[in-house]
């Protein structure tokens, strides 16, 4: 291996166990465009500033760009030897250009270089992120639109409480995807910043346009701070944080596919292409990627983790601790993609059971509260309607029955208020459909959510709450 660049000051080589030790290339290596892109925008900017010549400039740029051509092409291999990227695309463009490729690195430092790159890493892949969660969002609006009216059982505790629509069930997931997006959204605006021109830590004597790299790169804004430019992980921090939420939203949504399609509820059956056998149990069929989407998420909050743990004790401005960040966010960011991409068909192709949801709903007294509030439209305070209806569940458990079957005589025994339409008013069809309150399951409800949801993907920004929505019609 050839010496490195710095090797100018040391008498000795770099013990070969330190070379590996030290060595990032194996994960970084998948920046190449984007410290290709960097450094484009870098040689452009000493050209047009007159740091090097306006042929030296260009000589660089088309070099980069044919560098670019031969790793996509694979005629140029990463080489696992070098340090890093940026260390192995810089002596390629030396072997080949000679002097002029040592011009590069003018007012430049391998600093503010790897955090521009993170930078332009994570911005396509916040994009990509942010497609998949278009994508299940618009898959779950889908879903919900056949479910208006299936009634299910909706819970607290894991104990049935009120009567819900899957619609309506599904559109919760919808919201905290919706969150997740703008998250996205925020996080990105700050990883759109440009460190380059930090230098190594305290900027650079000559006289660079920091603004014009930012507008080549399409950034939002020169970072203000040389220090701080080196120093920042916060957007790795952020993404991974947002990420961390992401997972941990597919992860009780899995926790309730798992629920759901085991033969206790049998609310869902996957489909045998997202569903697994065992080795030894032939009845069985298993919901391993539910299971291991949910057990991913641990690993997202672990490299979420292993940031801030990174961070928190390093004086400004760069240590070589930093170079930890990119496996921990590379893996969270692989993950996310990795769990969406498998998540999103594995809903698309379930059967839903729409009967089992109703029975399940139909037992459990779960249309008590609804008893109650047939006696408060009667006058009745609910405190007292409450604790009659408590009455008349305890008597229905007594005669093995339900409060739809009880017989009105045993309801007149406990309250003269009741009348023969407390059938109507107890049945699941009212119960869910006179759930109409913004928000709620009932059909009407759920199809407002539904058709604010997919606005908000269509028109981000301009829709913000259902209220401003219906006032906008
Ligand atoms: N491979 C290094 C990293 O990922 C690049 C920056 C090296 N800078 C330095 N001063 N050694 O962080």
């Amino acid at each position: 291996m050839s010496k490195p660049m710095w090797a100018g000051r040391f008498s000795k080589e770099v013990d070969s166990k330190v070379n590996a030790f030290n060595s990032s290339i194996s994960f970084d290596g998948r920046m190449y465009r984007h410290d290709i892109m960097g450094s484009i925008a870098h040689a452009t900017m000493l050209g047009k500033c007159g740091i090097i010549s306006k042929e030296d400039s260009e000589t660089l740029v088309n070099e980069l760009e044919k560098v670019l051509d031969d790793i996509e092409s694979g005629e140029l291999q990463l080489d696992m030897n070098a340090e890093d990227i940026h260390m192995f695309i810089e002596s390629v463009l030396t072997e080949r250009l000679g002097e002029v490729g040592k011009r590069l690195h003018t007012a430049r430092s391998r600093n503010d270089q790897v955090a521009l790159d993170i930078r332009l890493y994570l911005r396509g892949e916040v994009y990509e992120i942010r497609a998949l969660v278009d994508k299940l969002i618009n898959v779950l609006c889908d879903l919900a639109e056949k479910h208006t009216d299936t009634i299910m059982p909706g819970y607290t505790h894991l104990q049935r409480a009120q009567p819900i629509t899957f619609g309506h069930h599904l559109m919760a997931y919808a919201q905290m995807l919706l969150r997740d997006r703008d998250r996205l959204e925020d996080t990105v605006a700050r990883i759109r910043e440009n460190p380059l021109g930090s230098g190594a830590l305290a900027g650079t004597t000559y006289p660079i346009d920091r603004d014009m790299v930012t507008e080549l790169l399409r950034d939002n804004r020169t970072m203000v701070n040389s220090l701080d430019g080196v120093s920042d992980r916060d957007f790795c921090i952020e993404l991974a944080s947002t990420i961390s939420i992401i997972m941990m939203h597919l992860s009780r949504f899995s926790e309730e596919i798992i629920l759901w399609c085991s033969w206790e509820f049998k609310f869902i059956e996957l489909d045998d292409a997202f569903a697994t056998g065992s080795s030894i149990m032939p009845q069985k069929k298993n919901p391993d990627i539910a299971e291991l989407v949910r057990g991913k998420c641990a690993r997202v909050i672990g490299d979420n983790m292993t940031l801030l743990t990174m961070m928190k004790g390093l004086p400004l401005a760069y240590n070589k601790d930093m170079q930890e960040d990119k496996e921990a966010i590379f893996d969270a960011v692989d993950t996310v993609k990795l769990c969406m991409s498998t998540f999103i068909p594995m809903l698309e192709t379930m059967t839903v059971y729409k009967d089992n949801m109703r029975k399940a709903a139909a037992k459990g007294f779960i249309n008590a509260t609804d008893c109650a509030d047939y006696l408060v439209k009667k006058g009745m305070a609910f405190r007292d309607a409450y604790k009659i209806t408590g009455g008349l569940v305890a008597l229905c458990i007594e005669k093995d029955t339900d409060l739809e079957h009880l017989p009105l005589e045993d309801y007149k025994s406990r309250c003269e208020l009741f009348d023969n339409d407390v059938y109507q008013a107890i049945s699941l069809d009212t119960c869910v459909n006179m759930r109409n309150s913004k928000g709620g399951p009932s059909p009407e409800s759920v199809k407002e959510q539904i058709w604010y949801t997919r606005n908000r993907i269509t028109y981000p920004g301009r829709y913000t709450t259902v209220a401003h929505n219906i006032s906008e019609e």
